[in-house]
């Protein structure tokens, strides 16, 4: 069983950013399915890089929107986006370091950081994202 089932809630409505989301939840499903099966780190690092590199990639293209929809709550939602990518990206580099594994703990501390973070922060920006149009 995956660690993170896509389930309705998760949905916001907007395909665009409900497509990235799902690309982030799998690659997170991919490092856990590693962990398991308890492949070599050279595989957990690949993975890992690639959800560094989305997730940025998936914070600009919000960020974009905001911005060009002038989103009121734009600059808080930025922070947090700041913020959640450094632990990720901290989380990499302890690992490339050796100084940590991919434990269940942190696959659970992963699965709470994305979907807290659509749960909360990104659905208050849904409707109006929705109101404005964007799919
Ligand atoms: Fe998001
Ligand atoms: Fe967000």
């Amino acid at each position: 069983m995956a660690l993170i089932e896509w389930t309705d809630d998760l949905n916001l409505g907007i395909p665009t950013i409900d497509g990235q989301h799902q690309v982030l939840v799998a690659l997170i499903n991919d490092l856990h399915c590693a962990m398991l099966e308890r492949r070599d780190r050279a595989i957990m690092s690949r993975i890992f890089g690639e959800l560094v590199d989305f997730t940025k990639d998936h914070f600009a293209t919000e960020e974009a929107l905001f911005h060009e929809h002038g989103y009121p709550a734009e600059t808080a939602h930025r922070d947090e986006h700041r913020h959640l990518a450094q632990r990720v990206i901290d989380l990499k580099e302890d690992f490339d370091a050796g100084n940590t594994a991919v434990t269940l703990e942190v696959m659970r501390f992963l699965r709470d950081w994305l979907t807290k973070h659509i749960l909360q922060a990104d659905h208050e920006f849904a409707p109006f994202l929705v109101s404005r149009g964007v799919t």
